[in-house]
């Protein structure tokens, strides 16, 4: 029978910025979590992961609480949560992992009729804002004096509405601050998602599926940092290749059937493959160059 102690639980946020992409990891672990309507609590059948789907600002307590072992988390969330409580990040959750997606900007913005010319120009101002900690520690480094409102939702609108002269908020496409006539004037925290664990003791068997786990988190990642080259080049040519090849392993060479010298060069990239890379590689001689994902890796 399956010990119910084996399990793990992870958070993660129900809907939002970070919900598709941390979907997305589970399913490049190989994880397979099917969320029913409305059902906050899912349940995967082929590896022993329980997920709780909730909103983001809750993941981190969930966390170093131990209701939850891990949680998919914006640095944002975890940076103005720990300000607020005045603790180092290391002593509530282990970040196990910065996952590079989720990626956006708490930034600070401004109504576009508004005379700016440096960050000074918002001395004394009004700022709306739902990250009160982030922003003081800001304007304490930069020696500004502002106005903090806090502002849980639509802080968008607080402008507009005559309670702010400006917001700070976070950005990733821009669309929401050109919807309400504002620009984006200062960036003041870059956030982007993390997985987090509990530094709360698991039991033996915990402590083996979480290892399992962080290890397909980790695979997923570098495979999908990762791409495969194959071409084929002269024997000459040989060494000036293999110094294009961004982060590559030892390569493998092979020679080519019927003509002794050109050789075939099939190495693994720890980074992407841009067309430049290609380009210089056919320059140094390189053929027939081939650049494949990577799905899955274990090392
Ligand atoms: C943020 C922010 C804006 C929006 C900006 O909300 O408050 O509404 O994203 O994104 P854009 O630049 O692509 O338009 P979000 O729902 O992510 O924040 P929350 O998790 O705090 O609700
Ligand atoms: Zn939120």
């Amino acid at each position: 029978m399956e010990n119910r102690n084996a399990r793990i639980r992870i958070a993660i946020q129900k809907s939002g910025r970070l919900s598709e992409e941390s979907f997305r990891l589970l399913a490049a672990c190989g994880i397979y979590v099917k969320p029913r309507k409305e059902q906050l609590f899912c349940h995967s059948d082929n590896f022993p992961l329980d997920l709780l789907l909730v909103r983001d600002d809750d993941i981190p307590s969930l966390v170093s609480e131990g209701t939850c072992d891990f949680g998919i988390v914006g640095t944002n969330v975890l940076e103005e949560q720990s300000l607020q409580k005045k603790t180092s990040l290391k002593n509530d959750n282990e970040i196990v992992r910065y996952l590079g997606f989720a990626n956006c900007r708490l930034a600070l913005a401004i109504p576009k009729n508004f005379p700016y010319q440096d960050f000074r120009s918002l001395k004394n101002c009004r700022i709306a804002t739902s990250y009160p900690y982030i922003l003081a520690k800001y304007i304490k480094e930069k020696k500004l004096n502002l106005q903090i409102t806090t502002l849980t939702g639509s802080v968008e609108i607080a402008p507009r509405l005559g309670i702010a002269d400006g917001i700070c908020d976070l950005v990733s496409t821009g669309a929401t601050l050109e919807a309400n006539n504002l620009q984006e004037v200062e960036t003041v925290f870059k956030s982007q998602a993390v997985l987090i664990k509990t530094l709360k003791d698991f039991s033996k068997e915990k402590q083996g599926v979480a290892k399992l786990f962080q290890n397909r988190v980790e695979g997923s990642e570098l495979a999908n940092g990762s791409k495969y080259i194959m071409l084929n080049a002269p024997k000459s040519a040989l060494s000036t290749i293999v110094t294009l090849l961004p982060g590559a392993e030892r390569p493998t060479v092979m020679e080519l059937q019927g003509d002794a010298n050109k050789v075939a060069i099939h190495a693994l990239c720890r980074e992407n493959i841009f067309w430049e890379t290609m380009e210089q590689l056919k320059l140094a001689g390189a053929s027939s160059i081939l650049v494949l994902p990577v799905e899955k890796m274990m090392t």
